[in-house]
């Protein structure tokens, strides 16, 4: 290791250190979020999280509590093995008033998790949270949840949820009062309102083998939001999906952000995903067009490491085609801070976010950027609601500016996205499972 990295390595352990020692005393178990005992079952059993996750899928369309426990009686039995709880649970499934019960449980359970990860169902009812947030340190990004969409009506409907939950964020926000961090950096004033948006539930035209069939109608609904977003001030950042939508995302965002009428805004942002193999060509795709392109404020990049690894993986597997995302997590945890290095590198060209509720990713951006000579506003910080908040409330403490992606909308609309949470969460690799496991600081602060 070089005298760079070694000072690069200190810094992260210290910043770490800090951090860690800055979460409330509740966070020892930030598997909270995530029911422990029924995450620490799935997680050691395969079988049971294919079956839980299956469950999960059905439970929008259960019509009643018998039928909930119906249908989850059905995926249990289908295990080699039953750990204790479930079989015990399983043995008053028998009855109907036993069914019944099981059934409430086990609805009650979805919702109760789901609503750790889901701020309301409307924006109207998720401003308190956002407001709650912002009085302590910390602004939001909203998701509309809904994605995929499969007809027209279907993705109007979601382009109008967009823009009329625009248009609450842009009134409710003036009215919120002033927090330095959150609302200027070195490239100038950040937007209040700021909105996460899926191009998959822009068009239900997304389709690898038509590209131009599905930009051409996922730019008729972005287009109007764009305007929408720079008549009232706001950040639109579209989130990235599966691979096979990659390139039409960025082909979509970067063309419209060139047109003449977007040159002064809004602000944007897109996302890269580190777990990619070809990432890097990515990163440096948007760069070329972010140094090329004269457009104020500067471009949000959001680096990941990507909510769709099991998908990559069994679609690969399925065509027979070599994995597109790195199989090995230190792998994917090395690209994300070689990706995390250049992204700093490049300020001001863009603006950068890193998003992570990895101690050690995190710890990296902040000492990287520091090392580079930056002021620390000039890194943005962004977890996901119901799973980092420990962690946004000790960067808010110690003065980062720190995001929060906070989803809205019911628990139908809110299955998929929940889906990828319990995925990524009950993986023995995940880096909020390790930390639950009591791994040690020195342990989960490491370079991968
Ligand atoms: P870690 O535990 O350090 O990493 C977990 C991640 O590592 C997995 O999600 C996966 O990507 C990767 N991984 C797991 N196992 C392996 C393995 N064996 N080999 C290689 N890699 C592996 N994701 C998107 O795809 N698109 C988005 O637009 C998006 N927006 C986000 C916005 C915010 C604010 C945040 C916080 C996350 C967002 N994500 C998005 C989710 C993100 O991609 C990760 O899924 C999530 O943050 C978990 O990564 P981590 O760094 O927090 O945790
Ligand atoms: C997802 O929807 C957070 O965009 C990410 O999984």
């Amino acid at each position: 290791m070089d005298v760079a990295q070694q000072s690069v390595e200190r810094e992260i352990r210290r910043i770490g250190a800090e951090l860690a020692a800055a979460f409330p005393s509740a966070a020892r178990h930030p598997m909270r979020a995530l029911d422990t005992r029924a995450m620490e079952i799935a997680s050691g059993d395969r079988e049971l999280r294919a079956a839980l996750f299956r469950f999960v899928d059905v439970v929008p369309a259960c019509r009643s509590l018998d039928d909930l426990a119906r249908h989850l009686t059905d995926l249990l039995e289908q295990l080699p093995e039953t750990p204790p709880p479930i079989a015990a649970a399983m043995r008053i499934s028998h009855t109907k008033a036993g069914r019944a019960a099981l059934g409430a449980a086990a609805a009650s359970g979805v919702k109760h998790l789901a609503h750790r990860f889901i701020v309301g169902e409307t924006p109207a009812a998720a401003m308190s949270v956002l407001r709650h947030l912002w009085g302590h340190g910390v602004a939001s990004s909203v998701d509309l949840l809904g994605e995929a969409t499969v007809t027209e009506s279907e993705a109007d409907a979601y382009a109008r949820r967009c823009r009329h939950a625009l248009s609450e964020l842009a009134r409710d926000t003036s009215r919120w009062p002033t927090r330095r961090q959150l609302e200027r950096d070195g490239s100038g004033a950040l937007p209040r309102a700021n909105l996460s948006v899926k191009v998959s539930a822009l068009t239900p035209l997304l389709r690898p083998d038509a590209p131009e069939l599905g930009r051409l109608d996922a730019a008729r609904r972005l287009r109007p939001l764009l305007r929408d977003a720079l008549r009232q001030a706001a950040h639109i950042h579209i989130d990235m999906e599966s691979l096979d939508s990659r390139e039409l995302v960025l082909d979509l965002v970067l063309e419209l952000l060139s047109e003449p009428e977007f040159a002064a805004g809004p602000s944007a942002g897109v996302v890269v995903q580190a777990y990619l193999r070809d990432s890097s060509q990515t990163l440096e795709r948007i760069l070329t067009w972010a140094t090329s392109i004269p457009r104020t404020p500067p471009l949000q990049v959001r680096l990941v490491k990507g909510a769709y690894w099991d998908h990559e993986l069994a679609q690969a597997r399925q065509q027979g085609w070599p994995a597109p995302v790195y199989e090995d997590k230190a792998a994917c945890d090395r690209n994300f801070e070689t990706l995390t290095r250049q992204l700093l590198e490049a300020r001001p060209a863009i603006r950068v976010a890193v998003a992570s509720h990895n101690l050690r990713s995190v710890s990296h951006a902040i000492a990287v950027s520091r090392l580079l000579g930056a002021s620390d506003l000039d890194l943005e910080l962004q977890v996901l609601r119901g799973l980092g908040d420990e962690l946004q409330d000790a960067l808010a403490g110690k003065g980062f500016r720190v995001r929060t992606y906070c989803p809205v909308g019911d628990l139908i609309a809110g299955m998929a996205y929940l889906v990828r949470r319990l995925l990524e969460n009950t993986s023995n690799e995940s880096f909020l499972h390790e930390q639950a496991r009591g791994t040690p600081l020195e342990m989960l602060l490491a370079a991968p």
